[in-house]
């Protein structure tokens, strides 16, 4: 299928679901997962750090990697791929946004019908009562909770725990229900994320991919862009 068909089917349509990863901030400075980390943090996969597991061994570890991405995303922006995604909302009858970014560079671009399925990298959230609060820059490792002064973790979703289900439900009726789905700058490979895209194809949606490299759902796809977030968009007359 064609970029024209695209082009003509994601301007035409009134139910638009978008669903975003890492590669989406890549030209925002944030390295994507896949990325080899840099600097301090090269020895370590992320995944051996994401994780209940990495938590209860060393909590202090994990949280001096989070404090790390902490900075990394405060001091990135938006780019244009964000902002061209906030303009698409406003432009569209029915529109969600689903990120598996805990960036918050989506909020910051003015992005407001959204999920944040994997959390946000400036909450914590107490491991007693739950309560989420923003960390301040240079905030205390671990930090501890406002309300019971319970230890913190990091606010966001750990490889083999489970997603918000709200939020979660709320993304699958968007991808059950739209005309057009987009999927941008995702290796397609963490589920229950990954599935979407094919969830909204099988309900007859047109499936278009932006992503420089291919990945498990470019064959399937309707339009399957080579391109970078911004530059793709771009060419989609966004
Ligand atoms: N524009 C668009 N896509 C890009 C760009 C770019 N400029 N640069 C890289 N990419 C693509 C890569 O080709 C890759 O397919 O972004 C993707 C990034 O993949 P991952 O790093 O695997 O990120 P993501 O798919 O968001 O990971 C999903 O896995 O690690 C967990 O919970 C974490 O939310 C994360 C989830």
């Amino acid at each position: 299928m064609s970029l024209e068909a695209a082009i003509e089917r994601l301007h035409a349509a009134s139910r638009v679901a978008v669903l975003t990863g890492a590669g989406i901030s890549a030209e925002s400075g944030i390295p994507t997962f896949r990325d080899a980390q840099t600097g301090l943090w090269a020895q370590y996969n992320p995944e051996d750090l994401a994780s209940p597991a990495a938590y209860a061994t060393d909590a202090k570890l994990v949280w001096d990697w989070y404090a790390w991405r902490y900075e990394l995303c405060a001091n990135a922006s938006p780019n244009a791929a964000h902002e061209k995604l906030a303009a698409l909302e406003r432009r569209t009858p029915e529109f969600l946004l689903v990120t598996q970014n805990v960036d918050g560079l989506h909020a910051r671009a003015g992005s407001e019908r959204m999920v944040e399925l994997h959390g946000d990298i400036m909450q914590a959230r107490c491991e007693s009562c739950q309560t989420r609060f923003m960390l301040e820059a240079g905030f205390e490792i671990p930090p501890h909770c406002p309300i019971c002064g319970t230890r913190a973790r990091p606010n966001v979703v750990w490889f083999g725990e489970a997603l918000p289900r709200r939020e979660l439900e709320r993304a699958q009726q968007a991808f059950q229900t739209c005309e057009v789905a987009l999927v941008i700058g995702t290796s397609g490979v963490v589920e229950p994320a990954a599935s979407l895209g094919r969830i909204a194809k099988n309900r007859g949606a047109f499936l278009i991919e932006l992503n420089p490299l291919e990945t498990p759902l470019s064959g399937f796809a309707d339009a399957s862009i080579r391109a970078g977030a911004v530059a793709g968009l771009g060419l989609l007359g966004l």
